[in-house]
């Protein structure tokens, strides 16, 4: 069931008081992905969200890096195509650029310009959502390419920092909840 699925993955997301800096407790999801069944439960995760909101969707973006880790998998589900949001510098050819704020730091983003057509359905992924920067960085690269957001996905949200609220009105879906 999805409840046995998300039990599984809370299972597998370990925590490291004080990395990458002091005070901020890093949630490692290295072992969801060492871990076929509980890889498998996320993607069955989110895809039934998706299923059951969106009929028609085209693309899913992901976010540097580990967006990068569960957007492919899951677009395969439906048949569709990933794009990357990366770090600045590293994608070839016109891109677009936006700097945001982070949880432990700053940083700048990018998309290639021609990744998204006008008017597409797009669902934007990464592992984790903190104060919510960088998940609304990637919303104003999309919408600038005229990107039409379905719904913002990550695996963990904290939600003490309020990412959420900074995204609106995009809806946010979440696998699993930290204070
Ligand atoms: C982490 C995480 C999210 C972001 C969340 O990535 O994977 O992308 O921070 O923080 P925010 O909601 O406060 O913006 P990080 O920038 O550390 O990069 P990485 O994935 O390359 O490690
Ligand atoms: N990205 C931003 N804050 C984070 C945290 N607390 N754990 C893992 N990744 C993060």
């Amino acid at each position: 069931s999805l409840l046995d699925k998300q039990a599984l993955l809370r299972g597998s997301v370990r925590e490291f008081p004080d990395f990458p800096s002091p005070g901020i407790i890093f949630r490692d999801i290295t072992p969801v992905l060492r871990d076929p069944a509980a890889f498998s439960a996320a993607i069955d995760l989110f895809e039934a969200y998706l299923r059951e909101k969106f009929p028609k969707i085209d693309l899913i973006a992901g976010l540097d890096s580990r967006g990068f880790l569960f957007g492919p998998s899951l677009a395969q589900r439906f048949g569709i195509g990933f794009v990357l949001i990366r770090k600045k510098g590293k994608l070839p050819g016109p891109t677009e650029s936006v700097s945001y704020s982070l949880e432990y730091g700053k940083a700048e983003i990018e998309i290639q310009t021609d990744a998204v057509d006008p008017g597409q359905k797009v669902v934007i992924i990464d592992d984790l959502l903190a104060t919510g920067g960088t998940m609304s960085a990637a919303c104003q690269l999309l919408q600038r390419r005229q990107a039409d957001i379905l719904a913002c996905l990550v695996l963990i949200e904290l939600k003490s920092l309020k990412g959420a609220e900074k995204l609106k009105p995009h809806p946010v879906h979440t696998l699993l909840e930290y204070d």
